[in-house]
């Protein structure tokens, strides 16, 4: 078992775990009515959850992006609502990204913001999503507009849910853990080395590591910089682009393969501004492709569309006014910002993830 503190907001705990339901035992014991939210097609892995005196109410949300809409959430606060929850009741997220978004933002909002605890169930959760208190839904101009800053108490992590994963959804996980690995000076892509995805699945111990270094680095970075004001965008490494791909996509694909491809992109506009090395893009791919993850736009349905494109990355959250800003690498652990880019120097590194 492995912890991991977090100060923002409040402190808490990331704990990783064998054993997501007797460590959320202690917490929600405490609480009159405790929601647990969780997407369909997750219903039969959810046993029946009860706790002694407490009001469980179970709350089924429709699984992916497109749960995480606004429609969704009113059907949520509605349920709160009939169900008479107060400032000392408890929400629990079960599920994917997409789940402890939504459920982290219902907190966020109900009666100003009540608690609630993440257990994360796919790679992308455990790593990135359930941990640092970004919570939120998407709007029709795009990814996470509407959200809130609301710290879980507590990320339950048990590691026995990956084996719920498809190979495909493993890999998207690990784009947000490779992400780590070059953000943040830490053993990740050492641990990653040359291995396939199916070997890294066979070694748990590995798998171990790689979510608790992930975590590690992401813990140290909310904790510094909570709200975002300029630290905290080097977690988005990758994610303008990425964002950019899976709005023009219709989210056909995932999160993580769209990151996959946008760290690519910024590594290879970094290197046409003399901030990296050819190699070190080379790397990039190298590690991407390694793990099963795409590294070009190729065959993504509705993708190879440049003005969509940079409409889409000129909305992002990072960009100010009108200029578009991207996080970019210096070297393996040190992000720098590229401002200003022309749509020249954007369209060009576009072109080399074409194919
Ligand atoms: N997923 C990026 C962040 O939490 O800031």
């Amino acid at each position: 078992m492995a912890e991991v503190t977090v100060t923002a907001e409040r402190e808490y705990k990331v704990r990783i775990t064998g054993d997501w339901r007797g460590d959320l035992s202690p917490w929600a014991s405490k609480r009159s009515r405790v929601a647990i939210v969780f997407p369909a097609t997750m219903r039969d892995l959810i046993p029946r959850i009860e706790f002694n005196g407490v009001e469980v109410v179970e709350l089924e949300i429709p699984d992916g992006e497109f749960g995480k809409s606004p429609s969704v959430l009113q059907y949520l606060w509605n349920e709160l609502g009939k169900n008479g929850f107060t400032r000392s009741d408890l929400i629990v997220a079960i599920g994917g990204g997409t789940v402890t978004d939504i459920a982290g933002f219902l907190a966020a909002s109900w009666l100003r913001g009540i608690d609630w605890i993440a257990i994360p169930t796919t790679l992308a959760g455990m790593v990135d999503a359930s941990v640092g208190g970004k919570t939120g839904i998407n709007s029709p101009f795009g990814k996470n507009l509407i959200g809130a800053f609301h710290s879980p108490i507590s990320v339950i992590i048990d590691p026995s849910w990956l084996k719920t994963l498809s190979d495909r959804d493993f890999a998207a996980g690990l784009a947000e853990v490779i992400k780590c690995g070059f953000i943040d000076e830490n053993q990740i892509l050492e641990l990653l080395g040359s291995r396939s995805l199916q070997s890294i699945r066979e070694d748990s111990s590995r798998v171990l590591n790689l979510i608790e270094q992930a975590v590690t680095t992401k813990a140290k970075v909310v904790s510094l910089d909570f709200k975002e004001s300029e630290l905290r965008e080097i977690l988005n490494y990758g994610h303008t682009f990425g964002h950019a791909i899976e709005k023009v996509s219709q989210y056909s694909i995932r999160h993580g393969e769209a990151v996959s491809i946008g760290m690519v992109f910024v590594a290879e506009l970094a290197a046409a501004h003399g901030l990296i090395s050819s190699e070190l893009v080379e790397q990039h791919r190298q590690v991407l492709k390694g793990v099963g993850l795409p590294i070009s736009l190729g065959a993504i349905d509705g993708a190879n569309n440049w003005d969509a494109l940079y409409s889409a990355m000129a909305l992002d959250k990072k960009s100010r006014g009108n200029s578009i800003r991207l996080v970019a690498l210096s070297e393996i652990g040190n992000c720098t910002r590229i401002e200003d880019v022309s749509e020249a120097d954007l369209k060009s590194a576009y072109e080399k993830v074409l194919l």
